[in-house]
């Protein structure tokens, strides 16, 4: 049902101390700060070739963030969001499996003005859940031939050839799609 990981969110007590160091120690691209009044927080975030990191501050007294941060001082993962093409359909999905959603179920703006809905950490590993709807989110198929693939790109990209079920573009070199600044020195 869930497409890709839309973003991770980082709790921070200190935003302008956390994009710093995003920024100068780990040499990203941070975007301005910016309030989000209806969720109760300040944010920027960190973008990533292949996802997003927000970092969240509390904004006012109510922010839902103020009580996380209380028992992570120092800051913490505070939720992963993934998206999904139609969010009502994922929230009566998750619903019947039995997660329960936080608030009354009406999706929510989110950062960039798309519907979102919160599922309780208790039926979810532990980890607060977020639901993004992108519209045109690629919902991960059933996982075929995992194993091929995993052993197989670790080798060479090229090696994929006539593998079967496997169905990525071989003449791309997805090394040379990545900002030399996001590459692990491999
Ligand atoms: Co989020």
């Amino acid at each position: 049902m869930i497409g890709n990981l839309n973003h991770v969110a980082i709790a921070v007590p200190d935003l302008n101390a956390a994009i710093l160091q995003y920024q100068n120690v780990f040499g990203a691209f941070v975007t301005s700060p910016q309030d989000l009044p209806e969720h109760g927080v300040r944010i920027a975030v960190v973008n990533l070739s292949n996802t997003k990191i927000e970092l969240i501050t509390p904004l006012g007294e109510d922010s839902p963030i103020q009580k996380f941060l209380k028992t992570h001082p120092q800051g913490g993962i505070h939720h992963l969001c993934y998206e999904v093409p139609d969010i009502k359909a994922a929230l009566q999905q998750l619903q019947a499996a039995g997660l329960q959603v936080i608030g009354d179920g009406t999706p929510k703006l989110g950062y960039q003005e798309k519907p979102v809905l919160f599922f309780n950490p208790k039926d979810a590993l532990g980890v607060l859940i977020e639901l993004e709807e992108v519209r045109t989110a690629e919902v991960q198929g059933p996982l075929k031939h995992i194993s091929p693939l995993h052993t197989a790109y670790k080798s060479s990209i090229h090696s994929l050839e006539g593998v079967e079920g496997v169905e990525v573009d071989v003449e791309t070199d997805f090394r040379q799609l990545t900002p030399p600044d996001n590459m692990e020195g491999n």
